[in-house]
């Protein structure tokens, strides 16, 4: 078994963040997204995985290597226009060389991993498996429609929904699929659709099937599921600090604080919260659930809750930032402004501002 792993796409959903970097590399909890994708397909046993770049792809390369720090060998595979996800799996047949494989859209992100999706496909012999998931808004996803405990179509945002189970981003395929993507055409957006590949594998009657997943599954495509997506990590946080607390500061909860990381007098920090390496918090700066800042962080007279700090940011707002996302290396500092209590801030890396 091999695995495809798709960092392509243009995130246009998360600019201004992505007009500099690939989504996939925003933090959650204080890590790549992409990585959680890389160590689920390790975890199922997978050694070779090819990851498909896209249009922005600075930095992949860099974060991932030839893959050997993860123990996998990574190839990648150049897709300069996102020309869907059908695509992604045509210009990967060369890599998987007929072996089956796991397809796994690296902006999900599940609590579970893998393996249940990879044990379905061996148990039950299948051309797909096809990771599903419960969710209240079915409209926004590729649907699963299932009769008798059987898939008989899958319905791209449907307006009428007829069954609540989204496709949530990971896909196990056996040979079969290549020929499927060859013959289809593209969508009205003009895209190689993969639900359109496999209802021809269904419509030709090979066997695939339904998985659903176990515990928590998150699609990070918009700000507000990315700041979702790090309550979830974070809920399973356990606390380490290796850093150092003032005597006058307050850490409660499960907190983790990196190396060489201070936080000075009259601050608070409550749980769950993860700060990075060689940070500065303080004076008077709380940090407040939910909340991970990056490394080389400066905060100082602020406070911060349910938010993601990007590295090397310094925050000097004087006032309370609530659900935000701070790119890297961004500068916020204190006006005069009387603004409501709790800001809600999508700032670009690199940016300079003042509230
Ligand atoms: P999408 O979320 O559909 O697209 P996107 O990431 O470009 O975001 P937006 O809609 O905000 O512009 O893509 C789902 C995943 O698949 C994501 O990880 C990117 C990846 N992808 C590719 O690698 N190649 C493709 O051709 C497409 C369509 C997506």
């Amino acid at each position: 078994m091999k695995g495809l792993l798709l960092a392509g796409g243009h995130g246009t959903r998360l600019r201004p963040l992505t007009y500099t970097g690939n989504k996939h590399l925003l933090p959650i909890a204080n890590k790549p997204m992409l990585l959680y994708g890389l160590e689920h397909l390790k975890s199922a046993g997978i050694g070779e995985v090819a990851v498909i770049l896209g249009p922005i792809k600075e930095g992949v390369e860099e974060t991932l290597g030839d893959g050997s720090s993860f123990g996998i060998k990574i190839t990648y595979v150049d897709q300069p226009e996102p020309k869907g996800l059908a695509h992604a799996v045509l210009i990967s047949e060369d890599f998987m060389a007929g072996e089956p494989f796991v397809m796994y859209l690296g902006d999900n992100l599940l609590k579970q991993g893998v393996q249940d999706f990879v044990r379905a496909f061996d148990r039950d012999g299948a051309d797909c498996v096809v990771g599903v998931s419960p969710v209240k808004d079915p409209s926004r996803f590729g649907i699963a429609e299932i009769d008798e405990g059987k898939l008989v179509r899958l319905v791209e945002k449907p307006k009428e929904p007829k069954s609540n189970l989204a496709l949530i981003g990971v896909y196990v395929f056996g040979p079969a699929i290549f020929d499927s993507v060859k013959k289809i055409k593209p969508s009205w957006r003009n895209e190689l659709e993969i639900t359109d590949a496999i209802q021809r594998l269904l419509d030709e009657g090979r066997r695939v099937r339904v998985q659903k997943v176990n515990g928590w599954w998150k699609d990070t495509g918009r700000p507000e599921d990315l700041l979702e997506a790090n309550q979830l990590v974070l809920s399973d946080l356990e606390g380490n600090v290796e850093g150092e607390v003032s005597e006058d500061a307050q850490v409660t909860g499960r907190v983790a604080i990196g190396k060489d990381s201070k936080v000075l007098e009259g601050s608070r920090i409550r749980g769950p919260v993860i700060i990075g390496k060689n940070c500065l918090i303080g004076p008077n700066v709380y940090v407040g659930p939910y909340t991970s800042v990056g490394d080389e962080c400066l905060l100082k007279d602020t406070e911060v809750e349910n938010s993601i700090v990007m590295n090397g940011s310094r925050i000097e707002s004087g006032k309370k930032i609530v659900d935000s996302l701070i790119g890297s290396h961004s500068t916020i500092l204190n006006s005069d402004a009387t603004l409501p209590k709790g800001q809600k801030l999508i700032v670009g890396e690199r940016s300079v501002l003042q509230i």
